[in-house]
């Protein structure tokens, strides 16, 4: 018997609090017709009120439970300095319409924040405005149109997209205005090179490469596809969902990207999906440096007074030694807007409150920390592609970077499929890799470790992987069964779809 949800245990005049005494005279309620009868809601005990949300709170998985190996859109570590970090009241308590001299610290956290992007990427300036990876893209391809514009180039319409690419880079290119023509991947999950040039042309505006791409693979000709596109009159973008691969190894601007956007909910250890809000900032080569998208924040070299903290505008900079008694030098942060850029894309500042955790995660690294980051998330993958491939065909046989692809097919078991496997992984204790993901690999399972999982995290789950495809020879309706150790079992995907319930209602009602 399923337990009573709290709509059900609710009886007049049990409360879980008690409001004090009005020290406030009494204000009437709204007019009866402004007042809606329907919203029933239920009157608890302090203890039915805990219990129903400790008891959700125990039916959510997350990275805090347990092994995520969500492809692509993963879920990584969340260090807790990072909420500690965001919480700081300085933080909290400032408002986007505070003068600028007042918010000086938030606007150093965030020029520091644009340095290091740059540092990483090799891109000459950083724009932290966009909220999202897929905003981000948005962004780039708004950028290049400008860019070609600036130039009275009104013929490049057509923005080339691998096949491998993730459904944001079609979306945001086309919401942009431009047509995306697909090019096909080779044997090796490169970017088919004939396949480029035979779409090259004066009507091309560039190209949007994922590298390493959905398949977790570093494309090999990537300097090459970079100057065949330039040569062709065309700019590069880079998605840079998959940086927390590169980091201290490759810089994207050296391998001659021209504009990408980097995933901070991602790569660099902010909450994401369900765990919401992202940041997508995008960084700029000299050529389109103009075009982002403001405000940046800038720094200007100035002098403060030690014993007001104020600033003194009239004093040289220069003038002022290590040794000054009265006065220091510092910087004064500015919002500045790009020469030709294309504008706002976001009110206010961004989402300052992620910046503040991708800032902490990096600061708390360093540079050889991010490296090292980097080198475990690549390692780790290849650890667990190398013990997988045993049970599981791996389309791309080579050395993957952060994430692997494998097809979930088992011999001996055709009627099982990657969506079973998936599921019967929730009856394991481990959350589903990203199912049916890159299009180009039937039944994908796309799996991304992460830096943080230990060698016998990855050992489990793959006995794991290994017991499901035994269990599918001898008993496949247990995969078709799956999951069923949990509260709800497996759901009727179309019906869910189609008819979508977000809350609880009473039986009588839902139905109707
Ligand atoms: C390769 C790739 N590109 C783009 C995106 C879109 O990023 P976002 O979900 O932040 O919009 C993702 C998602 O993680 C991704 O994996």
């Amino acid at each position: 018997m399923s337990e009573p949800i709290i709509y059900e245990l609710g009886a007049p005049g049990r409360r879980a609090a008690h409001l004090p005494e009005l020290d406030v005279p009494q204000a009437d309620l709204p007019p009866a017709s402004l007042l809606r009868e329907e919203i029933d809601l239920p009157e608890v005990s302090e203890v039915d009120l805990i219990r129903h949300f400790t008891r959700l709170s125990r039916m959510n998985y997350g990275v805090d439970v347990g092994f995520y190996p969500l492809g692509s859109c993963t879920m990584k570590y969340n260090p807790k300095v990072n909420e500690e970090a965001a919480r700081l009241p300085g933080f909290v308590f400032t408002h986007p319409y505070q003068p600028e001299e007042s918010v000086q610290g938030n606007l150093q956290l965030m020029y520091e924040l644009q340095e290091f992007l740059k540092a990483l990427s090799g891109f000459e300036a950083v724009s932290l405005q966009p909220a999202a990876g897929a905003h981000g893209e948005l962004t780039g391809i708004l950028m290049i149109r400008a860019y070609h514009l600036s130039r009275g180039d009104k013929k490049r319409k057509i923005i080339l997209i691998p096949d491998s690419a993730h459904g944001t880079n079609p979306a945001s290119t086309t919401m942009a205005g431009f047509e995306m023509v697909e090019l096909k991947s080779d044997e090796r999950g490169n970017v088919d090179l004939d396949d480029l040039r035979a779409h090259l042309n004066e009507n091309v505006a560039g190209m949007m490469l994922t590298n390493p791409n959905t398949l977790g693979l570093f494309d090999e000709n990537v300097v090459e596809i970079c100057h065949l596109v330039h040569k062709a009159g065309g700019l590069m973008y880079g998605d840079g969902a998959n940086f927390n691969a590169l980091m201290g190894i490759a810089k994207p601007a050296e391998l001659g990207f021209d504009v990408m956007h980097f995933n901070l909910h991602k790569t660099f250890s902010t909450p994401h999906g369900g765990g919401g809000p992202g940041s997508g900032p995008v960084g700029a080569s000299h050529l389109l440096a103009d075009f982002l998208p403001g405000p940046i924040v800038v720094a200007e070299k100035c002098v403060f007074d030690l014993l007001t903290g104020e600033r003194c505008g009239d004093i040289d900079y220069e003038s002022v030694d290590e040794e000054d008694e009265k006065y220091v030098r510092g910087a004064y942060y500015k919002l500045e807007m790009p020469p030709q850029s294309i504008g706002r894309v976001k009110s206010f500042y961004g989402h300052f409150n992620v910046m503040i955790k991708a800032y902490t995660y990096i600061r708390m690294l360093g540079a050889q920390g991010l490296l090292e980051s980097s080198l475990a998330a690549v390692l780790n993958a290849n650890y667990l592609q190398s013990l997988l491939k045993e049970i599981y065909p791996l389309p791309y046989d080579r050395p993957c970077m952060h994430e692997f692809v494998l097809e979930g097919k088992i011999e001996g078991a055709p009627e099982v499929r990657a969506l079973d496997i998936s599921k019967r992984l929730i009856d394991y204790g481990f959350h589903p890799p990203t199912n049916y993901f890159p299009l180009i690999v039937p039944e994908a399972l796309m799996i991304e470790p992460t830096e943080t999982e230990s060698k016998s995290t990855l050992d489990q789950f793959a006995e794991a992987m290994r017991k499901i495809a035994q269990e599918a020879r001898e008993n496949p309706q247990l995969l078709h069964d799956a999951p069923v150790t949990t509260p709800v079992g497996r759901l009727d995907e179309v019906r869910a779809a189609r008819q979508l319930i977000l809350r609880w209602q009473p039986e009588s009602k839902e139905s109707s």
